[in-house]
This record gives C-alpha cells, structure tokens and sequence, in this order.
C-alpha cells in the first residue's frame, strides 16, 4: 500500500473550500431524472449532460473532483475524441468511479439490502486506474422502518464497505466509504442519530479488522436529520449540530475529510446544513460535500434536453457550486440565494 500516495490523494479531494461531484448515476437513475424533464435519456444525451457538467469553466475553483460512472469514465467530451477522465485532470479535476453494483435484497431480512460488487473488483479496479481513476465510491444503504435496521442488516454492508475499501487501497485509489442511512420514512431526528451511530461505530469496526488505513479514505455519510415524511422536522442548526455531535462520537481523527452526500435534501438546505456545521467548527476533519442531486438539480432543469440551453445550465451548474463550495469554509448564509 502506497500510504503517500493515499494520503495525498485524500487531502486533495476535500482540500479547503472545494469538493466532490457525484455524476455516477446508474443509467437507471439517470432515466428517472431525465424522465422528469422529458429528457430521452441515450448514450448520446447522458454524454452531452455529463459533459455539460464538466467543461462547466473554471469548475475547478470550487470542485476538486468527479464520480463517474462506468459507461462515462469511458466516454469522450462531446464534440472531442478528449476521454472524460483526461479533460478532467487537465482541468484539475480528480477522476474518480463508482465501483459498486448496486444495493440488492439482504436473503432472510426483509426490508433491508446490501450492497453488490466484490467478486471481480481487483481487476476492475486495475482496468479503472489504467482509465485514469484516483479515487472510488461504494455506497451502503442502510434503512430506518419498524424494527429496522437491524444489527445484521448493518454489519452486513460494513463488513462489505470494508472489504471494497481494502481492494481500493490495495489498487492504489482512495476509496469513498459512503454509509448511507436514508431520508426516507417518518422516523424523528433522534431516531436518525441512533441508527448513524451504531452504522458508524460499526463501519469503523469493520475497516479496523481490514487493516484499512484511515488517512487514505474519505467518509461520505449522510446527515443526522428527520425523515422526509416527519411531522416534526428538525430545524436547520439542530441537524448541523447533531450531525457534527455524531461524527465527532464516532469517526477517528485520523480520517482526513467527511464529504457529505445531499440524500433528497433540497439543494438550498444542504448548502445550508455544510455551512452551519463549518461554522460550528472545532472538528478534526475537513467537512466537505459529494453531492448529487444538490449540485445537479438546478443545471438539469435548465439545460432541459437542450444544446441552446448548455450555457445558461452551465452558470447555474457554477452558481450552485460556488455556494456549495462557499458552504465548506462555512461562509454562506441563505441570503446568497438570490444574488
Ligand atoms: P445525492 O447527493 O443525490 O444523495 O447523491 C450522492 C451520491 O453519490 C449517492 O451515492
């Protein structure tokens, strides 16, 4: 293992004031988003999107670095024979991969799923290096319903999320160690912190017994908030102060930077959320963002399927990442919303 390297890596992909772009939709995901925009979602539409995102000028200020997905990382920048992952290093944006596939059905525990994709992994990774990635993402779901998660269901995608990350680090990529606890349901915000700490606690435990080496990951969870169909919903500065309260209870110092995935959170309140918590500070990590839907959804809708649209898509695409970015030093307040 190249600790070095690792290390380097890491440090640049939640350097201060920047972050990640999560543009590693599955194709399935992707046709859901396009369909809502009336978008026909092809290899030529996905590529022209993609590349919309990522010739976006001078995205480098506020983005240090891009998941792609599997079909994109061996696409060319529309109107180019430039591969994706070379244009973003010449523009100083990090290559990096979604590597897993997909949450399926956990047998035997109804209601919960683990995430699919170790078999054959050390050899796609190597295929990925070769195409220019320097970092990966595997995401682990986990559930909150009746009963649910349970301690199974939980070690279960640990132990796996452990086992990709020591694949990754073995290939010389940082592996994004993403523990999703989902938005969905009416659970309160207490409930949330409970499940993210023992998904947490158990997470580390599981890198601990891999020999994972902590100063060469990114953490990417999800925040500690209600669930989208809470009938109390917890106010802005209370997520930004328990999810900080939980990292804090349950992440070694020695991870170099949290980059905090939007989970359907509007993009106006994960920007909100990052910057609250920055401005709590008195953390041993960087808080950083890997947003997805939070970065993109003001450039799909206005890019709508269209070529005529690509620059306007392209200034709200900079717009929302200058703040996302402004979030990270915990500089933005929600007036910037309007300027
Ligand atoms: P969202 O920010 O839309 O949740 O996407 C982040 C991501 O990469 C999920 O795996």
């Amino acid at each position: 293992m190249n600790k070095e390297l690792l290390e380097t890596t890491a440090q640049a992909m939640v350097a201060k004031g920047k972050g990640i772009l999560a543009m590693d939709e599955s194709t399935g995901t992707c046709v859901k988003r396009f369909v809502k925009y009336g978008i026909e979602c092809t290899f030529e539409t996905r590529r022209v999107y993609r590349s919309l995102l990522l010739t976006t000028p001078n995205l480098a200020d506020y983005i240090a670095g891009a998941i792609l997905y599997d079909e994109t990382i061996r696409q060319q920048v529309t109107g180019s024979n430039v591969p994706m992952p070379a244009y973003m290093a010449a523009n100083g944006i990090i290559p990096g991969i979604k590597v897993d596939m997909g949450a399926k059905p956990l047998a035997g525990h109804p209601g919960q799923v683990v995430t699919e994709g170790l078999d054959g992994l050390r050899e796609r990774l190597a295929e990925y290096r070769e195409l220019g990635a320097r970092f990966a993402k595997w995401r682990a779901v986990i559930n909150i319903g009746e009963g649910l998660p349970t301690q199974a269901g939980i070690e279960a995608n640990a132990h796996a999320l452990a086992r990709y990350a020591a694949l990754v680090q073995e290939a010389g990529l940082v592996p994004i160690v993403e523990p999703e606890v989902l938005m969905d349901g009416n659970h309160t915000i207490e409930r949330c912190y409970e499940v993210t700490a023992v998904t947490l606690q158990s997470v580390f435990a599981a890198l601990f017994q891999q020999g994972v080496y902590l100063e060469g990951i990114v953490l990417k969870p999800s925040m500690v908030i209600s669930g989208k169909e809470c009938p109390q919903r917890a106010a802005p500065e209370q997520v930004a102060a328990e999810t900080v309260r939980c990292l804090r209870d349950h992440v070694p110092a020695a991870v170099p930077g949290i980059a905090f995935l939007s989970g359907g959170q509007s993009s106006a309140e994960a920007t909100w959320h990052l910057s609250l918590m920055n401005q709590l500070g008195g953390v041993p990590w960087a808080l950083s963002f890997s947003y997805g839907r939070a970065l993109q959804q003001e450039a799909l809708e206005t890019w709508h399927g269209s070529d005529a649209n690509i620059p306007a898509a392209q200034a709200a695409f900079r717009q929302r990442a200058s703040l996302v970015a402004a979030a990270a030093t915990g500089q933005y307040t929600p007036e910037m919303e309007n300027s």
